[in-house]
């Protein structure tokens, strides 16, 4: 574990992150990190076992082995066999009738899937991944995307995402070319299931792209919005169009470690279904990858103390999270 400033923090250890897709835990062990600690995640019985990706015989990669015909993850260096709960089964080089020596098992971290996701945590769980109430109404459909890496540190991904003012700015090329710079005053405010955040109404261009994912046409779309955060780091943005169409976004970032990241978002609509996933998040990858090319240029860490960054009344929403990311780093 590299010592920095989030991986060596307690509390953003012990909280949950998704760091990969359901689906991407299949037929094969699945290496991901997480706060700098490197993870095995494959699967056995009844869900995803999670483990330090170092075998406890002589250390070697668990991620390189393979899954045996049995369902059990294979180590590559000497075919030591792990199951269910990363209980070892097996030493091959030791006669049946020897159970393996107490310490072969391996000590797994805390893992649990939700939304298609797989979520994770590195250190003694705390709090629970994000509610999306609308996962559970059948009217709504879920698309997920796959988990990308970003160069960039997931706090200034969060700001990022809480932050409506880069608009006209970064996102000139999807639908930020005839927003309105100036921001109406935010208020802060529970919004549900544990969000906090704001609401607003934006008026947005229309474009090409953006028309299919609206599913109304004219130059200008008028969006009811809401933006709000779940710490540490998940965003949810929620746009409503007068129609009725809702369109759900959660914006994920886990730390790889201070300055790389995984990102993932997850879609729920309560669209027809007569567009194809493809299309519908053709729209929300375009505006992700506007996103990335500006994160991806911002070094370090952002400033979590009051007073290194300057902020504008429209920065509210993202002042208040800091401040309790802030506080929630700094206690215990
Ligand atoms: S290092 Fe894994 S079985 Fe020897
Ligand atoms: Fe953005």
């Amino acid at each position: 574990m590299s010592s920095s400033i989030l991986c060596s923090n307690a509390a953003l250890r012990n909280a949950w992150y998704a760091v990969a897709r359901s689906i991407d835990v299949a037929a094969a062990p699945k290496s991901v990190t997480l706060l700098g600690t490197k993870v095995v995640l494959y699967r056995a019985g009844a869900g995803v076992v999670a483990a330090p990706d170092r075998c406890p015989h002589r250390e070697a990669p668990l991620s390189a082995g393979h899954i045996g015909s049995d369902g059990c993850l294979v180590c590559p260096y000497h075919g030591w066999a792990f199951g269910d709960g990363g209980h070892c089964v097996r030493v091959p080089s030791t006669a049946d009738s020897v159970p393996p020596p107490p310490r072969a098992h391996l000590t797994t971290f805390a893992a649990q899937e939700k939304y298609g996701l797989v979520w994770l945590c590195v250190g003694t769980p705390v709090g629970n991944p994000p509610v999306i109430p609308n996962e559970d109404d059948p009217a709504y459909r879920r698309i997920n995307t796959p988990v990308d890496v970003w160069q960039c540190s997931a706090t200034r991904m969060a700001d990022n995402f809480l932050d409506i003012t880069h608009f006209p700015f970064v996102h000139l090329g999807t639908f930020g070319r005839s927003q309105d710079t100036v921001v109406p005053k935010l208020q802060l405010e529970e919004l549900d299931n544990g969000w906090y955040g704001y609401k607003y109404d934006v008026r947005a261009a229309n474009s090409p792209l953006g028309t299919l994912v609206s599913g109304q046409a004219g130059e200008i779309v008028e969006r009811s919005m809401s933006s709000g955060f779940h710490l540490p780091f998940d965003v949810r943005s929620t746009i409503a169009y007068h129609t009725g169409l809702q369109h759900i976004l959660l914006l994920l970032s886990a730390p790889i470690d201070d300055v790389t990241s995984y990102f993932t978002f997850v879609v729920w609509r309560n669209d027809d279904f007569s567009m194809s996933a493809e299309e519908i998040i053709r729209f929300d990858l375009a505006i992700g990858a506007e996103d990335k090319r500006m994160l991806e240029q911002l070094d370090g860490v952002l400033p979590l103390d009051k007073t290194t960054l300057v902020n504008a009344q429209a920065d509210k929403a993202s002042v208040e999270w800091r401040r309790r990311l802030h506080e929630s780093m700094s206690a215990g």
